[in-house]
């Protein structure tokens, strides 16, 4: 056996603990998945002040036995910043948990919910994917995601209406968040022009964010057929379906957002 003096240990038990960190890196995205499949922010929401383990349970509607694995996954999401742990001053011996401002991104009924997003990159169709990454380099020639599904991921949606949908809902979950954010602190890029063309803009939560802030704007949304096609015109909102590697319309303003 190799003698190491203590440095060399520090160091070695440093990347060990790397090592680790990476390996189980995923039951974080697991675990925050679990907590909103469970309800858990929108339980902490309604509750109105920090919550404590008992409450937590009780309002799951869960047996008591199951608390010590509530209290590993509150644990787990306290660490990586999700809960946030306070006072609850009807429990003063006890901590309760508290949603952070990440948590408040994943209330079911507010304006910004990314937990469809969430659910969706977190689905098994996703993650099946990303096992056979290593195939891109072995030579095989075919995307992780045809290995996993056999068909592009464009065609796995074409087949499965259900994901289909969870996958357009999360686009748009994610286009209502970022849109507010981009016409407010970019409305020079969208002022004095008269067209705009969202290539591969989903169901239109981008175009329809940026035509109700600028009415004069005619915008198009571009987009496979099985996205578009049974989406209806608005006034300022036009669906087009077509593949944009064949050609695209023409308009001043070129949307490729994600
Ligand atoms: C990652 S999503 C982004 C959706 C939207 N732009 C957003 O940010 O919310 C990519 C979009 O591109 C569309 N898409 C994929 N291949 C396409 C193609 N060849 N022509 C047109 N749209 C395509 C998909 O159907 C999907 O709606």
């Amino acid at each position: 056996m190799e003698i190491i003096n203590g440095d060399e240990s520090k160091e070695l038990l440093e990347a060990q603990a790397h090592v680790w960190k990476y390996t189980f890196n995923y039951i974080t995205s697991m675990s925050l998945k679990c907590a909103v499949q469970l309800g858990i922010p929108d339980i902490i929401y309604n509750h109105g002040k920090p919550i404590t383990l008992s409450e937590l349970v009780k309002a799951l509607s869960i047996p008591q036995i199951r608390s010590p694995y509530v209290y590993r996954l509150m644990r787990m999401l306290v660490h990586s910043g999700f809960f946030a742990i306070g006072k609850n001053h009807e429990h003063p011996d006890e901590e309760g948990y508290m949603l952070t401002p990440s948590s408040r991104l994943l209330l079911k009924n507010q304006a910004s919910n990314l937990s469809p997003f969430l659910l969706m990159i977190t689905d098994p169709v996703i993650v099946t994917s990303s096992h056979f990454m290593s195939t891109l380099f072995q030579g095989i020639g075919s995307l992780p995601v045809e290995v996993a599904h056999g068909m592009s991921i464009w065609d796995y949606f074409l087949k499965h209406p259900e994901f289909n949908k969870s996958f357009n809902d999360a686009m748009a979950c994610d286009a209502q968040f970022v849109m507010s954010i981009v016409i407010q602190d970019c409305k020079t890029l969208f002022k004095g022009s008269k067209s705009l063309l969202d290539i591969g803009g989903g169901t239109g939560t981008a175009a329809k964010a940026i035509s109700e802030a600028f009415p004069n704007l005619k915008c198009m949304v571009f987009d496979l057929p099985h996205v578009v096609s049974n989406l209806k015109d608005s006034e300022n909102i036009e669906f087009v379906a077509g593949d944009m590697f064949e050609s695209i319309p023409s308009a001043d303003i070129i949307l490729l957002k994600l």
